[in-house]
C-alpha cells in the first residue's frame, strides 16, 4: 500500500535546483485524499531536507490542479466526533510548514482543497485556463483549510466573501486582477514558466531565500510592528552567512557572486 500511495505526488528533481512536484489522480481530477495528501507531505519533506535541492513547483495533471479535498472520503465520516477525533484534514499544514520555497503552477481546475493548497504555496502561476474557487457552500460546508484566512488576505473582504459565499468559479484572469496569482501564462506553458521562476530563486542563496520566505510569510500572522522587529533580526542575521559577504562583495568587484550554499 506504500508504493500505491507514493505513486500519488511524482517526484522529480532537476539538475536547477527545481523539484517538480506532480500530483497524479488524474481520473478524480487530483481529488486531495488523505493517502494523496501524505505522499505530498513526504515528498515535500525530502525537498527540505535534501541539500540539492532548492526550491518547489507543485503541478497537477490533465483538466485540474486539483478538485478539491476527496469528497467521497471526507463522506464516509459520519459525524463531529469521528472528524474531530482523528482532526480530519489538519496534517495538510505541511505545505506551509515547508521551507523552501513553492511555486504552485495552476492549470484547470483549483476548487476547494486545491485552491487552498494553490494558496498554501508561495507563488501561484495559473495558466490562462485556470478556474479557482471555493465551493464548499455548495456542498453545505465550509473551506477547513485556510481558504477563509488566506483568500481574505490575498484579495480583501469584499471579493472573498462573494467567492466563499457564492462558490462561484473565478477566472485566471480575474484571479490575476484580484491579486491571487502572480501571472497569467499561455495554456501548456504553466510548468514551465513556473519551473523558470523556480531555477531564478535556486540560483540565489538557499539560506537567504529561506529567511526571506518566513519574513513575508511573519506579515500574515503578525502585527506591523512585531513583523518590522522580526524582519530586522534575520536582516541582520544575514551577516552571519558568507553567502551575504560574498554578494557585497562581488557587488564592488563589478563580478557575479559565486553562492556557498545554492
Ligand atoms: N472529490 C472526489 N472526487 C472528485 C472530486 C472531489 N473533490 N472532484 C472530482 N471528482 C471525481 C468525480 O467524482 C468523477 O469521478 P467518477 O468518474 O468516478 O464519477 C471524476 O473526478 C471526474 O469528475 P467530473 O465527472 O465531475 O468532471 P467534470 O468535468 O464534469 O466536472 C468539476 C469537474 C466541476 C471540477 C466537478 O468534478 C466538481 O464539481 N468537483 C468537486 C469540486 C468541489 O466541490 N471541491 C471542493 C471539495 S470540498 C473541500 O475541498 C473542503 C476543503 O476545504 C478542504
Amino acid at each position: 500500500a506504500a508504493s500505491a500511495e507514493d505513486d500519488l505526488v511524482l517526484l522529480e528533481r532537476r539538475d536547477s535546483g527545481v523539484a517538480v512536484l506532480t500530483l497524479n489522480r488524474p481520473k478524480a481530477l487530483n481529488a486531495l485524499s488523505d493517502g494523496l495528501m501524505r505522499a505530498l507531505a513526504e515528498k515535500l519533506r525530502q525537498v527540505d531536507a535534501d541539500s540539492s535541492l532548492k526550491a518547489a513547483v507543485i503541478t497537477g495533471t490533465g483538466k485540474a490542479f486539483a478538485a478539491g479535498a476527496d469528497i467521497k472520503e471526507m463522506h464516509s465520516r459520519e459525524g463531529y466526533s469521528d472528524v474531530r477525533g482523528e482532526n480530519m484534514l489538519a496534517h495538510w499544514n505541511s505545505v506551509s510548514n515547508t521551507r523552501k520555497p513553492i511555486v504552485a503552477a495552476v492549470g484547470g481546475f483549483a476548487l476547494g482543497g486545491g485552491c487552498e493548497l494553490a494558496m498554501a504555496c508561495d507563488i501561484i502561476i495559473a495558466s490562462e485556463d485556470a478556474k479557482f474557487g471555493q465551493p464548499e457552500i455548495k456542498l453545505g460546508t465550509i473551506p477547513g483549510v485556510g481558504g477563509t484566512q488566506r483568500l481574505i488576505r490575498a484579495v480583501g473582504k469584499s471579493k472573498a466573501m462573494e467567492w466563499i459565499l457564492t462558490g462561484e468559479m473565478i477566472s485566471a484572469q480575474e484571479a490575476e486582477r484580484a491579486g491571487l496569482v502572480s501571472r497569467v501564462v499561455p495554456a501548456g506553458t504553466v510548468l514551465e514558466e513556473a519551473v523558470k521562476i523556480a531555477e531564478k530563486i535556486a540560483s540565489f542563496s538557499s539560506p537567504v531565500v529561506q529567511l526571506a520566505k518566513e519574513c513575508v510569510n511573519a506579515a500574515e500572522e503578525t502585527s506591523l510592528a512585531e513583523g518590522i522587529r522580526f524582519e530586522r533580526h534575520l536582516f541582520h542575521a544575514t551577516w552571519g552567512l558568507d553567502d551575504r559577504r560574498e554578494g557585497f562583495q562581488a557587488f564592488s568587484e563589478k563580478r557575479q557572486p559565486t553562492w556557498k550554499h545554492r
